[in-house]
Protein backbone atom coordinates (compact mmCIF):
# COMPACT_ATOMS: atom_id res chain seq x y z
CA UNK A 1 0.00 0.00 0.00
CA UNK A 2 1.42 3.33 -1.08
CA UNK A 3 0.34 6.51 0.01
CA UNK A 4 -2.09 6.86 -3.27
CA UNK A 5 -3.58 3.63 -2.11
CA UNK A 6 -3.86 4.22 1.40
CA UNK A 7 -5.78 7.63 0.62
CA UNK A 8 -8.10 5.89 -1.33
CA UNK A 9 -8.68 2.73 0.97
CA UNK A 10 -9.24 5.94 3.74
CA UNK A 11 -12.24 7.06 1.69
CA UNK A 12 -13.94 3.53 1.65
CA UNK A 13 -16.33 3.27 4.58
CA UNK A 14 -17.68 -0.50 6.18
CA UNK A 15 -19.45 -1.75 3.73
CA UNK A 16 -21.40 -5.34 2.58
CA UNK A 17 -20.57 -5.24 -1.08
CA UNK A 18 -17.25 -3.27 -2.20
CA UNK A 19 -16.42 -3.20 -5.91
CA UNK A 20 -12.82 -2.27 -7.29
CA UNK A 21 -13.34 -1.60 -10.88
CA UNK A 22 -10.21 -1.68 -13.01
CA UNK A 23 -8.91 -3.69 -9.84
CA UNK A 24 -5.29 -4.58 -11.90
CA UNK A 25 -3.35 -5.57 -8.86
CA UNK A 26 -5.75 -6.00 -6.60
CA UNK A 27 -3.93 -4.16 -3.86
CA UNK A 28 -7.02 -2.01 -2.41
CA UNK A 29 -9.32 -5.80 -2.85
CA UNK A 30 -7.00 -7.46 -0.54
CA UNK A 31 -6.77 -4.58 1.94
CA UNK A 32 -10.88 -3.91 1.94
CA UNK A 33 -10.49 -7.92 2.74
CA UNK A 34 -7.90 -8.04 5.21
CA UNK A 35 -9.31 -5.29 7.69
CA UNK A 36 -12.93 -6.12 6.94
CA UNK A 37 -13.77 -3.67 5.98
CA UNK A 38 -16.32 -5.30 3.26
CA UNK A 39 -18.59 -8.75 3.74
CA UNK A 40 -17.65 -9.09 0.24
CA UNK A 41 -15.41 -7.88 -2.67
CA UNK A 42 -16.00 -8.04 -6.59
CA UNK A 43 -12.61 -7.13 -8.15
CA UNK A 44 -13.24 -6.17 -12.24
CA UNK A 45 -10.86 -5.82 -15.03
CA UNK A 46 -11.52 -5.41 -18.91
CA UNK A 47 -7.88 -7.57 -19.29
CA UNK A 48 -7.47 -10.85 -18.23
CA UNK A 49 -3.79 -10.48 -17.39
CA UNK A 50 -4.81 -7.83 -14.48
CA UNK A 51 -7.48 -9.41 -13.71
CA UNK A 52 -4.94 -12.63 -12.88
CA UNK A 53 -2.71 -10.33 -10.74
CA UNK A 54 -5.77 -9.71 -8.38
CA UNK A 55 -6.85 -13.70 -8.47
CA UNK A 56 -3.50 -14.54 -7.47
CA UNK A 57 -2.69 -11.80 -5.01
CA UNK A 58 -5.53 -12.98 -3.41
CA UNK A 59 -5.65 -16.69 -4.19
CA UNK A 60 -8.07 -18.55 -2.00
CA UNK A 61 -8.15 -16.98 1.23
CA UNK A 62 -11.48 -15.41 1.22
CA UNK A 63 -13.69 -18.28 -0.70
CA UNK A 64 -17.27 -16.76 -0.60
CA UNK A 65 -16.45 -13.45 0.08
CA UNK A 66 -13.92 -12.96 -2.63
CA UNK A 67 -15.20 -12.60 -6.91
CA UNK A 68 -13.47 -11.63 -10.22
CA UNK A 69 -15.29 -10.57 -13.31
CA UNK A 70 -14.17 -9.86 -16.09
CA UNK A 71 -15.80 -6.90 -17.24
CA UNK A 72 -15.93 -3.68 -18.57
CA UNK A 73 -17.08 -1.84 -16.27
CA UNK A 74 -19.74 -3.01 -13.73
CA UNK A 75 -21.27 -4.45 -17.04
CA UNK A 76 -20.83 -8.10 -15.84
CA UNK A 77 -21.49 -7.57 -12.22
CA UNK A 78 -24.34 -8.44 -9.47
CA UNK A 79 -26.39 -5.11 -8.77
CA UNK A 80 -25.72 -5.45 -5.09
CA UNK A 81 -23.06 -3.22 -4.81
CA UNK A 82 -22.86 -0.92 -1.88
CA UNK A 83 -19.65 1.25 -3.28
CA UNK A 84 -17.16 0.80 -5.88
CA UNK A 85 -13.98 2.25 -7.03
CA UNK A 86 -12.83 3.14 -9.77
CA UNK A 87 -8.78 4.55 -9.12
CA UNK A 88 -5.91 5.35 -11.80
CA UNK A 89 -7.99 5.17 -14.94
CA UNK A 90 -8.42 8.72 -17.59
CA UNK A 91 -11.47 10.67 -16.78
CA UNK A 92 -12.88 9.81 -19.98
CA UNK A 93 -12.70 6.31 -19.12
CA UNK A 94 -13.97 6.75 -15.96
CA UNK A 95 -16.63 8.61 -17.48
CA UNK A 96 -17.88 5.84 -20.23
CA UNK A 97 -17.47 3.58 -17.41
CA UNK A 98 -20.40 5.43 -15.28
CA UNK A 99 -22.54 5.84 -18.48
CA UNK A 100 -22.32 2.11 -19.63
CA UNK A 101 -23.28 0.75 -16.26
CA UNK A 102 -26.81 -1.11 -15.81
CA UNK A 103 -26.52 0.32 -12.55
CA UNK A 104 -24.32 2.25 -9.71
CA UNK A 105 -24.10 1.53 -6.20
CA UNK A 106 -25.51 4.16 -3.60
CA UNK A 107 -20.92 5.44 -2.62
CA UNK A 108 -18.74 5.85 -5.62
CA UNK A 109 -15.05 6.94 -4.62
CA UNK A 110 -13.11 7.89 -7.97
CA UNK A 111 -9.51 9.17 -8.82
CA UNK A 112 -9.68 10.03 -12.42
CA UNK A 113 -5.90 10.70 -13.43
CA UNK A 114 -7.31 13.67 -15.63
CA UNK A 115 -10.77 15.74 -16.12
CA UNK A 116 -11.80 15.62 -12.72
CA UNK A 117 -14.27 18.38 -13.50
CA UNK A 118 -16.03 16.67 -15.91
CA UNK A 119 -16.29 13.67 -13.13
CA UNK A 120 -17.77 15.79 -10.82
CA UNK A 121 -20.08 17.61 -13.31
CA UNK A 122 -21.37 13.80 -14.36
CA UNK A 123 -21.72 12.77 -10.87
CA UNK A 124 -24.09 16.15 -9.78
CA UNK A 125 -26.14 14.99 -13.28
CA UNK A 126 -26.43 11.41 -12.36
CA UNK A 127 -27.88 12.60 -8.69
CA UNK A 128 -24.85 11.92 -6.44
CA UNK A 129 -23.68 15.03 -3.37
CA UNK A 130 -20.28 15.12 -3.11
CA UNK A 131 -19.15 14.55 0.13
CA UNK A 132 -15.28 14.01 -0.34
CA UNK A 133 -13.26 16.08 -3.09
CA UNK A 134 -9.63 17.11 -2.81
CA UNK A 135 -6.36 16.96 -4.34
CA UNK A 136 -3.17 15.23 -2.66
CA UNK A 137 0.01 14.39 -3.60
CA UNK A 138 1.59 11.05 -3.82
CA UNK A 139 4.85 9.48 -5.86
CA UNK A 140 5.83 12.87 -7.44
CA UNK A 141 2.23 13.30 -8.44
CA UNK A 142 -0.84 15.19 -7.58
CA UNK A 143 -3.95 13.32 -7.63
CA UNK A 144 -8.25 13.87 -7.34
CA UNK A 145 -10.19 11.82 -5.38
CA UNK A 146 -13.87 12.56 -5.15
CA UNK A 147 -16.30 10.64 -3.25
CA UNK A 148 -20.37 10.44 -3.81
CA UNK A 149 -23.18 9.17 -2.13
CA UNK A 150 -26.32 8.99 -4.17
CA UNK A 151 -29.17 11.41 -2.52
CA UNK A 152 -27.13 13.09 -0.28
CA UNK A 153 -28.20 16.80 0.32
CA UNK A 154 -25.80 18.61 -2.00
CA UNK A 155 -26.25 22.08 -2.28
CA UNK A 156 -24.77 22.17 -5.69
CA UNK A 157 -21.30 23.22 -6.93
CA UNK A 158 -19.54 26.84 -7.94
CA UNK A 159 -17.74 26.60 -11.50
CA UNK A 160 -14.53 26.99 -9.47
CA UNK A 161 -15.51 23.79 -7.20
CA UNK A 162 -16.59 21.58 -10.14
CA UNK A 163 -13.15 22.62 -11.51
CA UNK A 164 -10.79 22.67 -8.43
CA UNK A 165 -13.03 19.97 -5.62
CA UNK A 166 -14.66 21.76 -3.03
CA UNK A 167 -12.31 20.50 0.14
CA UNK A 168 -9.46 22.37 -1.77
CA UNK A 169 -11.29 25.43 -1.58
CA UNK A 170 -12.32 25.41 1.71
CA UNK A 171 -9.58 23.53 3.69
CA UNK A 172 -6.53 24.91 1.62
CA UNK A 173 -4.55 22.00 1.96
CA UNK A 174 -0.42 22.13 1.89
CA UNK A 175 -0.80 19.78 -1.35
CA UNK A 176 -3.77 21.60 -2.82
CA UNK A 177 -1.49 24.87 -2.17
CA UNK A 178 1.54 23.67 -4.13
CA UNK A 179 -0.56 22.16 -6.74
CA UNK A 180 -1.77 25.54 -7.23
CA UNK A 181 2.30 26.96 -7.45
CA UNK A 182 3.43 24.16 -9.89
CA UNK A 183 0.33 25.41 -12.14
CA UNK A 184 1.14 28.79 -11.99
CA UNK A 185 4.84 27.80 -13.02
CA UNK A 186 4.03 25.36 -15.87
CA UNK A 187 1.51 29.00 -16.96
CA UNK A 188 3.98 30.75 -16.87
CA UNK A 189 6.51 28.54 -18.69
CA UNK A 190 3.98 28.56 -21.41
CA UNK A 191 3.29 32.40 -21.49
CA UNK A 192 6.59 32.65 -22.34
CA UNK A 193 6.84 30.55 -25.38
CA UNK A 194 2.96 31.18 -27.05
CA UNK A 195 2.75 33.09 -30.06
CA UNK A 196 -0.90 33.24 -30.92
CA UNK A 197 -2.62 35.95 -29.09
CA UNK A 198 -5.97 33.72 -28.19
CA UNK A 199 -3.50 31.28 -26.82
CA UNK A 200 -2.16 33.90 -24.56
CA UNK A 201 -5.00 35.76 -23.45
CA UNK A 202 -6.32 31.72 -22.44
CA UNK A 203 -2.73 31.51 -20.16
CA UNK A 204 -3.43 34.99 -18.98
CA UNK A 205 -6.66 33.96 -17.83
CA UNK A 206 -5.55 30.95 -15.90
CA UNK A 207 -3.00 32.21 -14.61
CA UNK A 208 -4.91 34.90 -13.06
CA UNK A 209 -7.29 32.63 -12.07
CA UNK A 210 -4.68 30.73 -10.10
CA UNK A 211 -3.42 33.58 -8.86
CA UNK A 212 -7.02 34.47 -6.90
CA UNK A 213 -6.65 30.92 -5.30
CA UNK A 214 -3.57 31.12 -4.19
C1 LIG B 1 -3.73 2.04 -14.11
S1 LIG B 1 -4.62 0.64 -13.62
C2 LIG B 1 -5.26 1.16 -12.07
C3 LIG B 1 -5.29 0.03 -11.09
C4 LIG B 1 -5.87 0.36 -9.73
N1 LIG B 1 -7.28 0.70 -9.83
C5 LIG B 1 -5.12 1.49 -9.08
O1 LIG B 1 -5.68 2.57 -8.90
O2 LIG B 1 -3.94 1.29 -8.72
C6 LIG B 1 -6.05 0.68 -14.65
C7 LIG B 1 -6.75 -0.67 -14.75
O3 LIG B 1 -8.06 -0.45 -15.25
C8 LIG B 1 -8.37 -1.44 -16.20
N2 LIG B 1 -9.44 -0.92 -17.06
C9 LIG B 1 -9.34 0.01 -18.05
N3 LIG B 1 -10.55 0.24 -18.60
C10 LIG B 1 -11.42 -0.56 -17.93
C11 LIG B 1 -12.82 -0.78 -18.04
N4 LIG B 1 -13.57 -0.13 -18.95
N5 LIG B 1 -13.39 -1.66 -17.21
C12 LIG B 1 -12.66 -2.34 -16.30
N6 LIG B 1 -11.33 -2.18 -16.15
C13 LIG B 1 -10.72 -1.29 -16.96
C14 LIG B 1 -7.04 -1.71 -16.89
O4 LIG B 1 -7.03 -2.98 -17.51
C15 LIG B 1 -6.06 -1.63 -15.71
O5 LIG B 1 -5.87 -2.86 -15.10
Amino acid sequence: MNKRLLTLFSLIEPCGTFADIGCDHGIISKEILDKGVAEKVYAADISAPSLNKAATLIGRAYEGRFFTFLSDGFSRLPQDIDCALIAGLGGEETLSILDGAPSLPPTLVLQPMKNADKVRRKLVLLGYGIDRDFTFFASDKYYDVIRAKRGLIFDGYTEDEYRFGRDNLRERSNDFLRFLQMRLNVLNEALKNAGDPVQVEKLKRERLKTEELL
